[in-house]
């Protein structure tokens, strides 16, 4: 799939702009605070639905306007389709494909598939468990809108059982009720998950060792619940539920779930998320992303669009030259103030955009 074409209306910093981008290499360019990576957050946002920057859509409509809205054109094998998201100041924004309203934020996932590297991004290795698990739910509802539905039944349930704890309400016959659903279901997230990661593991090593030139090896492992299928992980579930039930009650919390799951990272035996060094976190969140790219290929038979932003100021030459040779196999758009001269010829064939104040120029090269 590529990005044909973006269409942005008081979206940011920008007051009506029309980008069409090449099917290779893309690179902004430009300095600080011109654009840049709110062009590349507008893409995202019709890809997944939310700006990867902020969870208020309000922010993204351009101060002192009502409205904004971005246009996106695609092309995949089926043909090309449009998304159209509209932000309101008062409202809920809307989303339409192919000109027609959807009513269910899923019904987006997959029609513009993209990939999103940000230096934020390395919160994915360094921070909480939670940054992990919403990295591999996104990538899994982006693959399936099953699993999208999936995650929101069981974080439904887990919201109810919550609230159950917190009535004082829970007697062991209504909490029976909740934790076989809440097992049946996490066991499904569990087991999915745990497939998940041991692909992206195989494809993360490669990259990773492609990226760093062979120096360093990388290893991911799913840490959640034990179980070579759903129904030993739902047996698994319900008895960890039953042990903490005292706990939780006592609580008004569920201290156990798929709520808790985490990815372990390791560079030969070094934890990268507490030990690694900032070029190995780094190095390790890019190939997750690249992992992303090729799952997704795997899986679909199609790349999703890379987008990479500010990326090159955060490597040393090497591995960026390594990154632009990868990224030639894809659609990219990648950000940058400048580009070196060593970048722009590992480049070969690309489009370069000039942005400046809220305007996107193309800029025909020698
Ligand atoms: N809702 C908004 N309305 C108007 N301007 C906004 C809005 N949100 C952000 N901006 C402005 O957009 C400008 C460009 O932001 P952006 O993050 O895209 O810059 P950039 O080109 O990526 O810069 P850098 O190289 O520093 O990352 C900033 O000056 C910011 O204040
Ligand atoms: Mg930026």
């Amino acid at each position: 799939m590529i990005v044909l074409s973006a269409e942005l209306n008081d979206y940011r910093n920008y007051g009506q702009t029309r980008v069409e981008f090449g099917g290779g290499i893309n690179v902004l360019c430009g300095d600080n605070a011109q654009g840049k990576t709110n062009l590349l957050e507008a893409v995202y946002l019709c890809s997944v639905g939310r700006s990867p920057r902020t969870p208020r859509d309000k922010e993204l409509i351009k101060k002192g306007c009502e409205r904004g809205r971005i246009k996106l054109t695609q092309e995949d094998r089926g043909g090309s389709n449009t998304v159209e998201i509209l932000l309101d100041r008062v409202e809920n924004k809307r989303v339409a494909i192919n000109g027609m309203p959807i009513t269910r934020m899923g019904e987006l996932m997959g029609v513009v598939a993209a990939v999103y590297f940000s230096p934020d991004e390395m919160r994915i290795i360094k921070d909480a468990p939670g940054d992990r698990r919403r990295f591999m739910d996104i990538a899994l509802c982006r693959m399936s809108k099953a699993y999208f539905y999936l995650l929101g039944r069981y974080n439904k349930i887990l919201a109810q059982r919550n609230r159950l704890l917190k009535s004082g309400k829970a007697t062991d016959d209504v909490l029976d009720v909740w934790d076989a659903q809440l097992a049946s279901e996490g066991a499904k997230i569990a087991k999915t998950r745990r497939g998940y990661v041991e692909r992206l593991s195989k494809y993360a090593k490669e990259a990773h060792e492609f990226l760093s030139d062979g120096k360093e090896s990388l290893c991911l492992e799913y840490e959640g619940f034990e179980g070579n299928d759903a129904q030993e992980a739902e047996k698994n579930f319900a008895a960890e539920l039953k042990k903490n039930r005292e706990r939780d009650r006592q609580f008004c919390f569920t201290s156990c779930g798929v709520q808790k799951d985490d990815i372990a990272v390791k560079v030969g035996e070094v934890d990268v998320r507490a030990y690694g060094s900032q070029g190995q976190q780094r190095t390790a969140a890019l190939s997750l992303k690249l992992s992303e790219m090729e799952m997704h290929y795997a899986q679909s038979g199609e790349y999703p669009a890379l987008l990479l932003d500010d990326v090159l100021s955060e490597l040393d030459p090497c591995r960026q030259r390594k990154l632009i040779e990868r990224s030639k196999k894809y659609q990219t758009i990648i950000t940058c103030t400048h580009l070196p001269a060593e970048i722009e010829s590992a480049l070969g064939e690309y489009s370069l955009f000039s942005v400046k104040s809220g305007t996107v120029t193309t800029v025909d090269k020698p």
